[in-house]
């Protein structure tokens, strides 16, 4: 751990809490009769993913993939790659994608073509945070958390170099 990294709380505990509570609500008007699949993206999303499902007294399942769009550091490299895929088929069935974080969204956007591929029900997605100004390729939240300001951001889930994703409150790294 870089002992010499500053943080500051941006959002505390307590909001990230209300938050995800906040879309636990929508998401559950939206699927309680619907058996959907919550797909987590790993690994920035399991906090959140854990935290989500335990405010949904509805059936629904869970699957995660795990997809790679960064090189070390804190720079998109722009590329994507499926390095664990999912493990069940979703043809048919009502799709929730669970992010992190929206960013250039080239990640997000790799993802959904794929997901619709496979020809599920339907499919939308859930970003606990997104970097609007940081865009690359439109995107649409269809339930969203915090919108954040163009600094990176950690805690929660969210790392930087795997450092910091045990942090309960979300945090910018300032550099
Ligand atoms: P995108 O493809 O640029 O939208 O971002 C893809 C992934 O980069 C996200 O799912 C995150 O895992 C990671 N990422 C982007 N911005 C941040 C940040 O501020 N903190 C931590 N991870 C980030
Ligand atoms: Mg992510």
């Amino acid at each position: 751990m870089n002992a010499k990294a500053k943080l500051t709380v941006l959002f505390h505990r307590d909001e990230i809490d209300a938050m995800v509570g906040k879309l636990a609500g929508n998401i559950s008007r939206e699927y309680r009769t619907k058996h959907p699949v919550l797909i987590g993206v790993l690994k920035g999303s399991f906090i959140f993913m854990a935290d989500l499902i335990r405010q949904l007294d509805f059936p629904l399942e869970v699957d995660f993939i795990r997809l790679s769009s960064y090189g070390p550091g804190t720079t998109s490299a722009g590329k994507v790659r499926v390095e664990h895929a999912l493990r069940n088929p979703i043809k048919g069935r009502n799709v929730l994608v669970i992010e992190d974080i929206v960013d250039t969204g080239i990640t997000i956007n790799f993802l959904l073509d794929l997901l619709r591929q496979e020809q599920p029900a339907s499919l939308k997605l859930c970003a606990l945070t997104d970097k609007p100004s940081r865009r690359q390729v439109p995107v649409n939240i269809d339930f969203r958390g915090f919108t954040v300001p163009d600094k990176f951001i950690v805690g929660y889930g969210l790392d930087c170099n795997e450092q910091f994703r045990n942090l309960p409150d979300i945090c910018v790294l300032e550099d």
